[in-house]
C-alpha cells in the first residue's frame, strides 16, 4: 500500500462521510500456510507466513453512535448502531467487522462511532484468510481510534472469537495470529496451545525459491460441515487414546512414539489421529530444516504434509491433487501440497526462481486441459503483520 493509495481513501472517508475525526490507517495482510495444517484446533504447531496481500482500512471517530462502512471492492455500505451488534443476513461480509465491534462491548469497551472505509487485495474464497485480515484490520484499527492501549495477542484472540462467535465458523487461531504477528523474510512458528510464537528467518528467496500459491479456483461447499466434522474427529480420538494415556487433553499431547496406540484406534480415527501426530512433527522438523539451509528437506515436509492431508485427513480434492501432481514434476521444484483447510482454495509450492515462467506455463496448461479451470498464480513472499500507518493530514476542501 502505497502513500498515493492511502491519500485516496482517506479522500474517500472525507467525501462520502464528511468525516471530521483524526483519521487512522491499518493494513493487515492474508496468510500462507507453509506446514501445520489442522493443527491449530488441536493445540499443536503451525508454520505460516503473512503475504504481500492484505486489506487496508481508514478510519475515524464520528461522535455519534453509529458505525457506517463502505467497502471499495463491492463497491457496498452497511450502518448500525452501536447500541445493537446483530448478524447481517444480506451482507455478510460486514459480520467481520460487526463480529469485532460486538466483541470490544462484549469486552465492557465503549465503542464509538465511526466511519470506515476498507479496500484490500487478498483473493476471496481462495484459503488466503481474506477474512481473518479484515478482521484483524478492524480490531486494530478500532483499538487505534479509540486510544485503547491492547496487547496485540489479545487482539487476535478478539478476532478469533469474532469469528467463531458471532460469524459462527468453528475456525483455529492461526490465521488471526499470522495476519497480525508476520514480519517480512520471516515465518511464525507457533504453538496453538501457549500461542508461544517465533519468527524464523525464510531463506526462500535468498537460494533462489520462490513460494507459488495457486489457486484451483474451486470451493466446495463441503468445507464447513468437514472442517466441523474434523474437528469432532480429532475429540473423538482423544477420548479413546485417554483409556491408555490419562494425561492426554488433545492429540498434541500425543507423540509419535506413541503411534502403536493411534494405529490401534478405530479405522477414520486412526488416520486423523496419525495425521495430526505427524504433521506436527513435521512442523518441528521442518523448522529445524529450514533453520540448517537445508530447502531440499524441507520441500519433502511438504509433500509428507500433502499425502496425510489426502490420504489420512481426507480433505484434500481432485483439483488439489492434481495441481500438487503437476508442481511436483516440475524440474527443481522441492516441494508441493495444499494450504488451509482443504477442498478447494489453493496449493504452495516451492519453485526455483529461475523456472517461475516454465511453472506458470505448464501448471496452468495441464490444469486447464485437465479440469477446463484456468488456475490463478501467484509469488508470494513473506510479509510484515497488521500494521498502523501514518494517515497524512485530511485534505483541505
Ligand atoms: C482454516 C482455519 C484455520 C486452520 C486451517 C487448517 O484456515 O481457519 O484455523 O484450522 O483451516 O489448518
Amino acid at each position: 500500500m502505497n502513500h498515493e493509495d492511502i491519500v485516496r481513501l482517506l479522500e474517500q472517508l472525507r467525501r462520502k462521510y464528511k468525516t471530521q475525526g483524526r483519521p487512522q490507517v491499518v493494513r493487515a495482510p492474508g496468510r500462507v500456510n507453509l506446514l501445520g495444517e489442522h493443527t491449530d484446533y488441536n493445540e499443536g504447531f503451525v508454520f505460516p507466513m503473512a503475504i504481500d496481500a492484505g486489506i487496508t482500512m481508514v478510519g475515524a471517530l464520528n461522535g455519534t453512535n453509529q458505525i457506517q462502512l463502505y467497502s471499495l471492492d463491492f463497491e457496498a455500505s452497511d450502518r448500525f448502531s452501536v447500541e445493537e451488534i446483530v448478524p447481517s443476513s444480506s451482507r455478510r461480509w460486514t459480520n467481520y467487522i460487526r463480529g469485532v465491534c460486538a466483541e470490544f462491548k462484549k469486552a465492557g469497551l465503549p465503542l464509538q462511532g465511526l466511519d470506515l472505509i476498507l479496500e484490500g487485495n487478498v483473493p476471496q474464497g481462495a484459503g488466503l484468510s481474506s477474512s481473518a485480515a479484515l478482521e484483524v484490520a478492524a480490531a486494530l484499527l478500532i483499538s487505534a481510534l479509540h486510544d485503547w492501549e491492547m496487547d496485540r495477542v489479545e487482539l487476535v484472540k478478539l478476532a478469533q472469537r469474532a469469528e467463531n462467535d458471532f460469524v459462527g465458523v468453528a475456525s483455529g487461531i492461526m490465521d488471526q495470529f499470522a495476519s497480525m504477528m508476520g514480519q517480512k523474510d520471516h515465518a511464525l512458528f507457533l504453538d496453538c496451545r501457549s500461542l508461544d510464537y517465533e519468527l524464523i528467518p525464510t531463506p526462500f528467496e535468498q537460494q533462489g525459491y520462490s513460494v507459488v500459491v495457486t489457486n484451483t479456483r474451486v470451493q466446495r461447499g463441503l468445507v464447513e460441515s468437514e472442517y466441523n466434522a474434523r474437528r469432532q474427529e480429532c475429540s473423538e480420538a482423544v477420548e479413546h487414546l485417554k483409556r491408555h494415556l490419562p494425561g492426554i487433553s488433545s492429540l498434541r499431547d500425543v507423540s509419535m512414539d506413541q503411534m502403536p496406540l493411534i494405529q490401534a484406534l478405530p479405522p477414520v480415527l486412526a488416520q486423523r489421529a496419525r495425521h495430526v501426530v505427524t504433521e506436527n512433527d513435521r512442523v518441528l522438523q521442518g523448522i529445524l530444516a529450514l533453520q540448517a539451509g537445508d530447502l531440499v528437506r524441507f520441500g519433502q515436509y511438504l509433500n509428507a504434509s500433502h499425502d496425510s492431508l489426502r490420504f489420512d485427513f481426507e480433505v484434500s480434492c481432485p483439483e488439489l491433487d492434481l495441481l500438487v501432481e503437476l508442481a511436483q514434476k516440475v524440474q527443481g521444484v522441492l516441494g508441493s501440497r495444499m494450504t488451509g483447510a482443504g477442498f478447494g482454495g489453493c496449493t504452495i509450492s516451492l519453485v526455483p526462481q529461475r523456472s517461475l515462467n516454465f511453472f506458470k506455463e505448464t501448471v496452468s496448461r495441464e490444469y486447464r486441459a485437465q479440469t477446463g479451470l484456468e488456475p490463478e498464480i501467484f509469488v508470494f513472499s513473506a510479509s510484515q503483520g497488521a500494521r498502523t500507518m501514518e494517515a497524512a493530514a485530511p485534505p483541505q476542501s
